[in-house]
């Protein structure tokens, strides 16, 4: 089966065509136009997304040697994300189905976040524990088995890759600063600055806004810090307290619910230090850490045709097609036998 499938929920535009759930294509472009405004702008997202989708459509066919008359079914995220640029490719998408006279897969962006692990390590030993962390996302999700989900913890306000965003802008670094953060802090010491740690009390549940406030008071009270001088140091201690906050978390939702793996995803766990931290948690746990790659740990068409696969394997329904701007994911965990 021929799956086309699309991914435009924020900054993401991405196309992907799947053969019976293996990648036969994938193009993803990272728009470029939010970066002088400090963070994604919707109405130049949903503009992007339209100027960007038919080339990587046709690049997408290409790199696959495929022609659309191939196609078996196509899909795209109708939800949670940016409602301008989800309309714009859910319905590019649906405009297709309607050409070719094939079927139209809505999809969750964060269920196919869930499964994105299976791209290249095949099915996984369920439950696992999906940690999921973008700039939009921080949650912490058993996945027992498909639309059968446990979200154990979520964050209260920022996501973790906006507190990166934040902390990096407050020193001057361009949008989307999270990579460049994660670079220079591994220069630095993070004992050099005393940052709060965030509720570190037995909540499963994330917050980020206390500590990226106490970045911007340190910053205040000590201004000679700069982009140029002691940066790294500040970040250093802005990442330990971040990711040890974290972990915790993790530790205490993994001892709680034993699951025989841990997934991490979203752009934050694209080849970050959470990277190694994690797997130093799973192996004191004797559970295997999976890591998608990162061209498939950030937003990317590949995992939302392969969650289509997945429910076309499993037999569910198609589901309603309209956009679902806000759509947690609780809402999705059905029994498939009544389904
Ligand atoms: O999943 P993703 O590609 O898309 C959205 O959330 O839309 O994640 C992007 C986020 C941004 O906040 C970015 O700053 C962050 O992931 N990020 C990182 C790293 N690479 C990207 N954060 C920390 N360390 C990194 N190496
Ligand atoms: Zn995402």
């Amino acid at each position: 089966m021929l799956i086309l499938a699309y991914e435009s929920s924020c900054d993401e535009s991405s196309v992907a065509l799947l053969e019976d759930g293996g990648i036969a294509a994938l193009q993803t472009v990272t728009q470029s136009v939010h970066q002088p405004f400090g963070g994604v702008v919707p109405e130049l997202a949903g503009r992007s997304h339209l100027e960007l989708l038919d080339r990587l459509t046709v690049k997408s066919l290409h790199q696959a040697e495929r022609s659309l008359d191939g196609v078996d079914l196509v899909c795209a995220t109708v939800g949670p994300g940016l409602v301008g640029s989800l309309l714009v490719g859910s319905n590019y998408a649906r405009g297709l189905c309607l050409a070719l006279e094939k079927p139209f897969r809505a999809i969750h962006h964060v269920e196919a976040h869930l499964w994105s692990a299976e791209l290249e390590h095949g099915p996984l030993p369920l439950p696992f524990l999906v940690l999921l962390v973008s700039g939009g996302h921080t949650q912490t999700v058993l996945v027992r088995d498909l639309r059968d989900y446990d979200i154990l913890g979520t964050t209260l306000d920022d996501a973790l890759g906006e507190a990166y965003d934040k902390v990096g802008k407050l020193l001057g670094l361009d949008f989307p600063a999270g990579a460049e953060v994660d670079r220079l802090a591994r220069d630095g010491d993070s004992r050099k600055f005393v940052l709060t740690r965030p509720a570190l009390d037995r909540s499963t549940d994330f917050s980020f806004s206390g500590l990226k406030t106490a970045v911007l008071y340190t910053l205040r009270d000590h201004p000679s810090v700069t982009r140029e001088n002691q940066a790294a140091d500040i970040l250093a201690a802005f990442q330990e307290s971040a990711l040890s906050s974290v972990m915790k978390k993790v530790r205490n939702v993994a001892e709680a619910t034993r699951p025989r793996a841990m997934v991490a995803a979203g752009g934050v766990a694209a080849k970050s230090r959470l990277r190694s931290l994690l797997t130093s948690l799973a192996t004191s746990l004797d559970i295997p850490a999976i890591f998608p790659r990162p061209s498939y740990c950030m937003d990317n068409a590949a995992m939302i045709g392969y969650l289509a696969w997945k429910l076309e394997q499993a037999g569910l329904p198609l589901e309603d097609a309209s956009v679902r701007p806000r759509w947690p994911l609780d809402a999705l965990t059905t029994e498939i036998a009544t389904s």
